[in-house]
């Protein structure tokens, strides 16, 4: 192959999320504002540096550090466990829950996948249409063949549990299916908890093999009723994969700490799925980062930091809600034709606005403001003094 062969490859478009951030930051308008990405902004509109955060790190001098682990640090691995799983949940002292720390709940997603593409060569992948978009890309990249399952009725604003159901039926008997266990990404719609009951027992019935994503822990109702799904999931079905992160909950997005822990059917088998882990995360970057993983494990386990972090994240679910309630009253205030109030029911950082790719291109060439292509909204970066801006653009976009 000549060097000169690289001319001939095509550019590739740019990611559906973080290329709106690249586009957004070469904006020289001043009146820009970016709803695309998943952060989550203060009322003044800054990324804020929790509380907690602030607390555990004034206790730490920094001091250079060794390689972690290959599976990462075992102290924040059970703090991990404890915090999805539940302190007392026995399958912990059993030892059939496994965790390694990871780069980011991305990060855990593909590490996942990556040792479902090695025993399960063959299997189909299943996500919610629907879904964060890079839920396709990461069980491609592994060669896994990836389908969707119905999840949003578009027309009537609500979820498609019967198709949901249906669907996972007639997918090939262990299939993957991944699930966004709180604060779906992007509807916002979440099922209910009898509702969960069925799709699991269809995940029983035809031996699929759940993958379970959870990034916004503590953004729909709190840190322990989030999870709750989780707990049910593990205690019925093994194995059941999760993936989690820290980006949002303890705004450390840069940070990238994550974790991905597996439900086992033994301690013998926990060994043997850590073992594989370990291999694939050697071959790929070697350990994760100290720093991250350090401020979460001391918040998680100091009581102060703790207590802390648990009221900064009511702070920031009860001002999303807010924000949310009051987007929807000035969008219906100037809206002749459509009615917003089904944004409304929606959970976490996004509101699921309805918008069309037209009206998003608009919104972002005529007005500088970026919104993701689905016409997902981070609800999160908007504040009093943006918001006005925000709603009657979004009102003179869908009424031209
Ligand atoms: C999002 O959905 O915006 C975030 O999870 C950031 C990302 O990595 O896409």
């Amino acid at each position: 192959m000549n060097i000169n062969s690289f001319s001939n490859l095509t550019l590739l478009p740019k990611d559906p999320i973080i290329g709106l951030t690249e586009a957004y930051n070469s904006d020289l308008r001043e009146s820009k504002i970016n709803l695309g990405v998943g952060i989550y902004l203060n009322s003044e509109g800054k990324l804020p540096t929790l509380n907690c955060i602030k607390t555990v790190s004034k206790e730490k001098n920094y001091c250079s550090s060794r390689y972690l682990p290959i599976d990462g640090s075992a102290k924040y691995c059970q703090e991990v466990k404890k915090l999805l799983f539940g302190e007392n949940n026995s399958l912990i002292s059993e030892s059939k829950l496994l965790t390694a720390q990871t780069l980011g709940g991305t990060g855990a997603l593909r590490l996942g996948a990556e040792m479902l593409k090695a025993f399960l060569p063959n299997a189909t992948v299943a996500i919610s249409d629907p879904s964060w978009e890079n839920h396709r890309s990461i069980f491609e990249a592994v060669g896994l063949k990836v389908t969707t399952y119905p999840y949003y009725d578009k027309l009537q604003f609500k979820i498609k549990k019967t198709e949901f159901l249906e669907k996972l039926k007639i997918l090939p008997k262990q299939s993957i299916i991944v699930l966004h266990a709180c604060c779906h990404n992007p509807t916002g719609l979440d099922l209910k908890k009898s509702q969960w009951e069925e799709v699991m027992s269809v995940i029983e019935e035809n031996d699929h093999i759940p993958f379970l994503d959870i990034a916004y822990q503590g953004f729909n109702k709190g840190i322990d009723e989030d999870a709750e799904i989780i707990r049910s999931f593990v205690t019925r079905i093994r194995p059941t994969f999760i993936a989690n992160s820290f980006s949002k909950s303890l705004s450390l997005y840069g940070e990238r700490v994550g974790a991905l822990s597996i439900a086992t059917n033994s301690n013998t088998e926990s060994k043997k799925i850590l073992s594989h882990l370990k291999k694939i995360v050697r071959s790929n970057y070697s350990n994760p980062p100290t720093y991250g993983q350090q401020l979460v494990t001391e918040v998680l386990t100091n009581k102060f930091a703790r207590n802390q972090w648990e009221s900064e994240l009511d702070e920031m679910r009860n001002r999303i809600k807010f924000i949310r309630n009051y987007l929807v009253k000035l969008l219906n205030k100037n809206s002749k034709d459509r009615d917003f109030s089904f944004i409304k029911s929606q959970n976490g950082m996004f509101s699921f606005s309805g918008l069309n790719e037209k009206e998003v291109a608009k919104l972002r060439i005529d007005f500088g403001i970026y919104v993701v292509n689905s016409g997902r909204i981070c609800v999160a970066a908007i504040n009093k003094s943006n918001i006005d801006y925000i709603a009657s653009s979004i009102n003179a976009v869908i009424d031209n």
